[in-house]
């Protein structure tokens, strides 16, 4: 298995997601009503998916190795870049989640902070998931020796065997599906 051709491959899920979350808050924007149980879904996925099973492997599979074997400019990429944004994704989640709560209990204004914490994890997201792509998957793939790539490899292809047993991967990638038969 090829660790980074794996990540680059849920890019390419993850980004089917944000397609999603941008239709359905468009739907919110137009007037129509919230559906909690999909932007629940929104949220599951986010955090099972993009995060845990994805942001998981990249942390503690792959930038960990970056910032011990690659030198000041690998650190700096990874800790003041990637990692605060995998950070602030996850604040954009809680707000978001705050703010369904809100709107549920007739908050209509709340509905501005929806659209703005789903939007604005969308705009992290895309311009996050086009670093790694173009920069910083890149940037390890050729820095790397042959024996630390095929050490990734190995770790992500224990990890994927894991979590295929659980599921993981089937239970988002079909969930992911459900919502784009409904807002795309
Ligand atoms: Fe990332
Ligand atoms: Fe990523």
């Amino acid at each position: 298995m090829n660790g980074i051709e794996l990540m680059v491959d849920e890019h390419k899920a993850i980004k089917r997601m944000l397609a999603v979350v941008r239709s359905a808050c468009f739907g919110v924007m137009q007037g129509q009503e919230i559906n909690y149980d999909d932007f629940a879904t929104m949220i599951d996925f986010v955090r099972g998916y993009a995060d845990a099973h994805h942001h998981g492997k990249e942390e503690q599979l792959l930038f960990n190795r970056m910032v011990e074997e690659l030198g000041p400019a690998a650190q700096k990429l990874v800790t003041h870049g990637m990692l605060v944004e995998h950070d602030l994704g996850r604040l954009h989640m809680a707000e978001l989640e705050k703010a369904l709560i809100a709107v549920k209990e007739g908050n209509e204004e709340a509905k501005l902070d929806v659209i703005a914490n789903s939007i604005s994890y969308t705009h992290l997201l895309t311009r996050h998931i086009d670093k790694e792509d173009g920069v910083v998957y890149p940037f390890a793939e050729r820095s790397f020796t042959p024996e630390v790539l095929e050490a990734i490899n190995k770790d992500c292809e224990t990890f994927e065997k894991e979590r295929t047993a659980n599921g993981v991967q089937a239970k988002y990638i079909e969930n992911l599906v459900i919502l784009e038969s409904k807002y795309m």
